[in-house]
């Protein structure tokens, strides 16, 4: 009889997800008990890359949702709504769900979640975070026996893929991020990844599941990459640094903590210089990475195609693989250890001024006697300590100092870059960033 899928978007993935399905040799044996029943279409006039009956498509979402011969519905229609209220409807309808939509989940999880488990339904979301990288399903298996200290990730291809490109050919963000669109690498309205908040939508995810709570995604730190500099990558390029976005999610350690304290993580989006001895440093173009650390088990990295048709479908697949699994072998509905969200309280999340990371500054200045001194005591007042201060050259007739700060509280930088600005001799600080 096998389980009868309705999916939800005929694009990119729906497409990758429906060709799987329909040619199950030589993937698992299990595959074959899968079977699209219905497909849910914005219109049932366009092309179609993948053959399905035409009696299989319709525009009627809901009736896909509340279809009573369905089992698993898969939602790949994307955006918010009516996304989300399809999928708690599915829920309602006592079907289990596989999205990759992670704006939904990173913004609507509590409620799509609490719906499942009263329900006792899955919902599976291994697409939505890395495309086809499995980390979902490892962080809530293999890699919950340890103690999550940090998830670090490269997430969204299309600020990598600039980033990269500015990297190599020491072109301005603008110019690659026109260039990036004629190509189809970026999208029309770039905002969501450029601005990073498609990369706080999936740290917010992985948070969630590697620390054991929720995440409110208004307290994920969001900066994207729209300031950074093809002179800021040359610099970090001397300093032997690459600059990445990375999406960070990690216990924060207050100075004065003892052990009764209470867990807080930072939870953060921001482009960060990156060694290039880093593991991270080496992950170019499109591609994501998502490196973990945990005790007892230390590093690993997950590395690998971020989306694509094939590549988030394969995620897809194997959410309705596992669901499939399940449905197969347990006979009472109850939610499965691994597999189901078990956390009900939200993780205290540190204000970013409470964060230690180094920094590095660019400053534009008067080249007169004494700049130098006065930037080191203003930050040395501050207990700021500082790594190296490069001047290598002139900008527009001032003098470029370049600094790299040791570990230093985020609030402490931000108080002395306050108090540099009001030296005579600053004439601009045209960037901050943060270095891993
Ligand atoms: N827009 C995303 C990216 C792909 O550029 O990585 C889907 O998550």
């Amino acid at each position: 009889m096998g389980f009868q899928i309705g999916i939800l978007g005929l694009g990119t993935v729906g497409t990758g997800t429906a060709r799987i399905l329909l040619d199950p040799a030589g993937r698992h044996p299990l595959l074959r008990e899968l079977q699209i029943s219905r497909v849910g279409v914005r219109s049932l006039d366009k092309p179609r890359a993948v053959e399905l009956p035409a009696s299989m498509l319709t525009t009627d979402l809901e009736a896909i949702v509340t279809d009573a011969d369905i089992d698993i519905v898969v939602e790949l229609i994307g955006g918010l709504e009516p996304a989300r209220s399809l999928i708690l409807q599915a829920i309602a309808n006592g079907k289990h769900v596989v999205t990759a939509n992670k704006a939904v989940i990173s913004r609507f999880g509590d409620e799509i979640y609490a719906a499942a488990n009263e329900k006792g339904v899955y919902v599976m979301l291994e697409a939505a975070v890395g495309g086809g990288i499995p980390v979902i399903q490892p962080l809530k298996q293999a890699l919950g026996v340890n103690r999550i200290k940090r998830v670090i990730g490269i997430v969204n291809g299309t600020t990598n893929y600039i980033l990269t490109r500015m990297q190599a050919e020491g072109a301005s963000f603008a110019d690659v991020l026109a260039d990036a669109q004629r190509l189809g690498y970026a999208e029309a309205d770039p905002t969501a990844d450029v601005d990073g908040l498609d990369a706080a939508d999936k740290i917010a995810i992985l948070a969630s599941i590697a620390f054991g709570g929720r995440i409110k995604l208004d307290s994920v730190y969001c900066e994207g990459i729209r300031n950074v500099s093809a002179a800021d990558i040359a610099y970090a390029e001397k300093l032997d640094f690459v600059i990445k976005l990375l999406a960070i999610a990690q216990e924060d350690i207050p100075e004065d903590s003892g052990s009764g304290t209470p867990q807080q993580l930072q939870v953060k989006v921001h482009p960060t210089l990156v060694a290039k001895t880093h593991p991270l440093a080496s992950i170019n173009d499109v591609y994501n990475a998502i490196l973990v650390e945990g005790e007892p088990l230390g590093q690993v990295m997950f590395f690998g195609p971020g989306a694509g048709e094939g590549a988030t479908a394969s995620a897809v697949v194997a959410d309705l693989l596992n669901i499939a699994a399940i449905l197969q072998t347990e006979t009472e509905p109850i939610p499965h250890p691994l597999l189901s969200c078990t956390h009900q309280h939200y993780c205290a999340i540190a204000p970013v001024e409470e964060s230690v990371s180094r920094f590095y500054a660019r400053f534009l200045t008067q080249d007169t006697p004494g700049v130098v001194g006065s930037l080191g005591t203003l930050f040395g007042d501050r207990g700021v300590s500082l790594e190296s201060v490069v001047q290598i050259g002139m900008r527009d007739r001032l003098a470029e100092i370049v600094v790299v700060t040791h570990d230093v509280r985020e609030g402490n930088f931000q108080q002395a870059l306050a108090d540099i600005r009001q030296l005579e001799a600053i004439a601009d600080i045209p960037s901050v960033l943060r270095v891993l």
